[in-house]
This record gives C-alpha cells, sequence and structure tokens, in this order.
C-alpha cells in the first residue's frame, strides 16, 4: 500500500492531488463534484469582491498540447463562496479559497472575512494575466512586497500565495527574499504562462477574443516551467514554505516529476477541463504505480529527491 497523505502549512490531506483554482470550481453543484470525486481538496475558483461574468467568448480553446485561455475571472463574488464555506465544509474536504482583489483593500476586505470563516487555507491570487489593463502582482517585486505586509497579519489562518511563472535565476532569488520576510504558508506554483498568442493561419486571426488573442498557456507546454519553478522555490525556501506544484499534470509521471522537484501537493488545471473529474483517480492510480515500481511507499521517499545528473 502506497501511502500519498501530505500537508499544506500543517492541513492535513489524505492524498497529493487536487484540483487547480480555475476550470469547474465556480458554483457550489461544481464545487460539490470536486468534493465527490478524488480530488484531496476542494479548491474554489478564484474571486474579487463583485460577481463577474468575465471577458468576451470565445475565452478558452484546446489545443494539441494543452489549452489558452482569457476567462477573466468570472465568478460568482467573495460574499457568495463565503456563505457557501459552511456547506463545503460539510462535504468533509479541507476547503481551500482562492482570491484575486483588483487591489491591497480588495485583497484586505475579503481575506479578513475568510479569516473569519471555517475555510483550511486561503491562496491569494498575485498572477492573474487575464484582466485588460491590469498587470500581474507577481512581476511587480514592489507591490509584491506591499501586498504580503498588508495581508498576512490579518489572522491566523495559513495564507499562501499562487505565483505566476518566473524565468530568471535572479527573479527567483528577489522573489524568494520577500516571500521570507513575512509569514506566507505555501505558494503555489504556477499560474498560466501569461499573454501568449496562439495564431489560425487559416481565418488569419486569434483563437480567442479578449485582449486581441493574449491569453494563458495552460497544459503539457508549462510543465518544464512549473517544474523549475517548484524546483526553484524549493531551494530558496528549504523546508519551512509548503509548495504546492502545478502545470501540465496529465499523468502519473508528470506528478512524480512534480515531487522530485519538491511539491507537497499539487493541483490540476487543464487536465481536468480535458477529461473531467475522473483525472483525480487516475493520475493517483497511475502515480502509486509508478512508486511501487521503484519500492517507494510515501511521498518523503522521493520528495525533492531530484538527483544530480
Ligand atoms: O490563467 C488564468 N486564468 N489565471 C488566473 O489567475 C485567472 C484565470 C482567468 O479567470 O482568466
Amino acid at each position: 500500500p502506497i501511502d500519498l497523505s501530505t500537508q499544506i502549512a500543517g492541513v492535513k490531506l489524505q492524498s497529493y492531488l487536487m484540483n487547480a483554482s480555475g476550470p469547474q470550481c465556480t458554483t457550489f453543484d461544481e464545487l460539490k463534484r470536486i468534493a465527490h470525486s478524488s480530488s484531496t481538496a476542494i479548491v474554489t475558483k478564484s474571486c474579487t469582491l463583485m460577481p463577474r461574468e468575465g471577458n468576451p467568448e470565445p475565452r478558452y480553446q484546446n489545443l494539441p498540447l494543452g489549452a489558452i485561455q482569457s476567462m477573466g475571472l468570472p465568478n460568482l463574488g467573495y460574499q457568495a463562496y463565503l456563505d457557501m464555506v459552511p456547506a463545503l465544509k460539510a462535504l468533509n474536504k479541507p476547503v481551500v479559497v482562492s482570491i484575486a482583489g483588483f487591489s491591497i483593500s480588495d485583497n484586505i476586505e475579503m481575506i479578513i472575512a475568510f479569516q473569519n470563516s471555517a475555510v483550511d487555507l486561503i491562496e491569494v491570487n498575485f498572477s492573474c494575466p487575464n484582466i485588460p489593463g491590469k498587470a500581474q502582482i507577481a512581476y511587480d517585486f514592489e507591490q509584491t512586497d506591499q501586498a504580503l505586509a498588508a495581508i498576512t497579519a490579518l489572522g491566523n489562518k495559513p495564507i499562501g500565495i499562487k505565483l505566476a511563472p518566473y524565468f530568471d535565476m535572479a527573479h527567483f532569488i528577489a522573489v524568494a527574499n520577500i516571500i521570507k520576510k513575512y509569514p506566507v504558508k505555501f505558494i503555489t506554483c504556477i499560474n498560466s504562462i501569461g499573454n501568449t498568442l496562439v495564431i489560425d493561419p487559416y481565418t488569419e486571426q486569434p483563437i480567442i477574443k479578449p485582449k486581441g488573442g493574449f491569453g494563458g498557456l495552460c497544459g503539457d507546454y508549462v510543465k518544464p516551467i512549473g517544474l523549475a519553478n517548484v524546483r526553484a522555490f524549493r531551494e530558496l525556501l528549504g523546508n519551512d514554505v509548503s509548495i504546492i506544484g502545478v502545470g501540465g499534470i496529465k499523468s502519473g509521471t508528470d506528478a512524480f516529476e512534480y515531487l522530485l522537484a519538491g511539491a507537497d501537493a499539487v493541483q490540476i488545471a487543464t487536465s481536468l477541463e480535458k477529461e473531467g473529474l475522473g483525472c483525480f483517480a487516475r493520475i493517483e492510480h497511475e502515480l502509486k504505480a509508478f512508486m511501487a515500481t521503484k519500492g517507494y511507499t510515501q511521498l518523503s521517499d522521493a520528495k525533492g529527491k531530484l538527483k544530480p545528473l
């Protein structure tokens, strides 16, 4: 028997795989279906102060190796998720709320509300690439520092941040040094790769409508970037900060690669959108089978143990 139990910021999880904030986690019915799947936690769609319909369609397109999307944070508004917390908790899995304020004061208002709720973890999204005219907080280090100063002192529930992908060693170091200044309990790496462009050569048009076709790249394309971000932050932050890996996990070996890089748990978005809720049980089964071939019985046998070449 393989034990995939783990912890994020001290919150016990029975397994290693959960949904990522994004697909199929906006309404209560969707969140209930996630609870009834093999996802080890219930992660909500990033919420804003007010309800949002999101960007104009088409705003999501599948690609051979993933997807591109510019959803624009369609969500019910934070009050709806706050009201749902008791019913979500009654589904007997840890509840992770994702919040994506448009300003520090938005985030403070929402975090105070969820600090006074029964949620288990608060994931603050610093990396949505899809709001026209709004920069990603995670690429503005001064703003990241100021936001963390404001939001990490609002209560006792663990706060984590959803980071954008970084591509430069100096950026990994700069962000890790900011994180170390504050009681950030977990980080989630990575959000989609923002502002990519897919062109249809036949129609001579982009394939999604918002922002002239610029959108977040997801799926297989982003796995090496996700792995690098998890690995870099694990080396820079040590074991004081829990790390959730996201990006292109669609098989047990993908999940295992994130474990080697140092992930404590992983989240799944594109595979959930493409395959449906069965992805969690399938990938969990594949991961256990792969670990068994190596004689590993628990996550700690391989976590962070990427071998030098
Ligand atoms: O790729 C993303 N799409 N990342 C986010 O943080 C938000 C989402 C959206 O709703 O556009």
